[in-house]
């Protein structure tokens, strides 16, 4: 009988306020900027949104609730560390997770980033054991409307076998 595999979505979004003088990382790469994210943590906001769509796909809660930023521990936590942890749990959830591709956004009006796209591409792709073709990255203006602003939202396609599916 045919091994059949069951295909699932997994969604996430994150924001942060940039600010003078601070670091913009973006998919684990340090972005040239005369502004970054106000966070604790790296800030990254690609990363971040990334986790939670991965944990979204097996419908595993968000990062809030696995890394609470009150918590000593998760402060200034590397957000590959955070996905690392992350495919972590869902392999042990799902032994034969696998991602199929990933389509994420990023909002921001300056500075341009499509010339850090393939870097970003790379990095992300080796982070999740992936080819970089299957990391695809938009990057969008917010026409003006939210300058002091950074986002992402970032879509993913999982894969598990029927056996371990936690929606079976
Ligand atoms: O948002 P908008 O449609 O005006 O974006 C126009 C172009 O600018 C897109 O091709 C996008 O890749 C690029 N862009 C960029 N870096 C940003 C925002 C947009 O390279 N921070
Ligand atoms: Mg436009």
């Amino acid at each position: 009988m045919a091994r059949l595999e069951s295909f699932r979505i997994g969604y996430g979004e994150d924001a942060h306020a940039l600010l003078e003088n601070r670091p913009l990382i973006l998919g684990g790469v340090s972005i040239p900027s005369l502004h970054g994210t106000l966070a604790h943590s790296d800030g990254d906001v690609l990363l971040h949104a990334l986790a939670d769509a991965l944990l979204s796909s097996l419908a595993l809660g968000d990062i809030g609730q696995y890394f609470p930023p009150s918590d000593p521990a998760c402060k200034d936590m590397d957000s590959a560390a955070i996905v690392k942890r992350v495919l972590d749990l869902l392999r042990r959830q799902a032994p034969d997770f696998a991602i199929v591709n990933l389509a994420a956004v990023v909002t921001l009006d300056a500075p341009k980033l499509g010339s850090y796209r393939t870097a970003m591409q790379e990095h992300m792709a080796e982070l999740l054991g992936l080819e970089p073709a299957r990391v695809g990255l938009t990057f969008k203006t917010s026409e003006g409307l939210s300058p002091g602003h950074v986002r992402s939202s970032v879509s993913v396609l999982v894969r598990t076998s029927p056996g371990v599916d936690p929606g079976r």
